[in-house]
């Protein structure tokens, strides 16, 4: 057990269901630090579309995986900008052709294994939200706090197509749900470190939720295992 301001807190879930929004705002609020680990295997699916690697080229996908040039700065209101070889990629991390090719790397044994090392390092001091699919499971088994989030299709796609919008993409609905359906297939029917809650997380709906009703929701869980800690 680490000290109460030095938690872990795991927030897992699959695309659009609210985790990357909760975690970071989760860490605003009990000064941590927060890692939105898509990013990692989103910034090896740019790098390879950009040098058009083969996707079928683990050992390449897997050199990669180092990701020796990324870098993510905090704007002033807390919101991360994530940077290749000193270029703002930000928005390209979130484009269609990263969202098409995103789960074809993230099932990559070696991609993992070089992401999973780099996160738990990450993580082992504590004072950390991490959000992903594999938190509560693989990065941080031993978690202080695993919260588990889901939401219906309809909520993620139209979660997901604000979010492209806001980034300068325009899809339609049925696009956006083909994509998104896809991607769950990928990440929960993959052999390591499928997408599923640990035993011991704690599950959330946020359908019927604002992103303050979950922030709130997920402090009140810290807050009780911090009690739990004291007494
Ligand atoms: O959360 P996201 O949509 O940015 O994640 C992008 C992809 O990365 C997602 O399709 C699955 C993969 N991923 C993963 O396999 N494990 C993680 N811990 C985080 C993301």
């Amino acid at each position: 057990m680490l000290a109460v301001n030095k938690m872990q807190i795991a927030i897992d879930g699959p695309a659009g269901s609210g985790k990357s929004t909760a975690a970071r705002r989760v860490a605003q609020a009990l000064g941590y630090a927060h890692i939105d680990t898509g990013v990692l295997y989103r910034a090896v699916a740019l790098i390879a579309l950009r040098q058009e690697v083969d996707f079928k080229d683990n050992k390449t996908l897997a050199i990669l995986a180092e990701l020796p040039d990324l870098e993510v700065k905090l704007k002033s209101n807390g919101s991360p900008v994530y940077f290749i070889a000193g270029e703002d990629v930000s928005a390209e991390l979130r484009s269609p052709d990263v969202n098409r090719k995103v789960s074809q790397v993230a099932k990559i044994p070696a991609v993992r294994s070089k992401v999973t090392h780099k996160l738990k390092d990450l993580g082992r001091q504590g004072g950390i939200v991490m959000d992903g699919r594999d938190i509560g499971t693989v990065v941080l088994p031993a978690a202080d706090v695993k919260i588990f989030l889901t939401a219906d299709l309809a909520t993620r796609v139209a979660r997901r197509q604000q979010e492209l919008s806001n980034k300068g993409f325009s899809l339609s609905v049925s696009a956006v749900e083909n994509e998104m359906l896809q991607r769950d297939r990928e990440d929960s029917g993959r052999q390591i470190a499928p997408l599923k809650p640990a035993p011991d997380a704690y599950i959330l709906d946020t359908s019927d939720l604002t992103a303050e009703e979950v922030v709130q929701k997920i402090i009140s869980l810290v807050k009780q295992r911090e009690q739990k800690y004291k007494t």
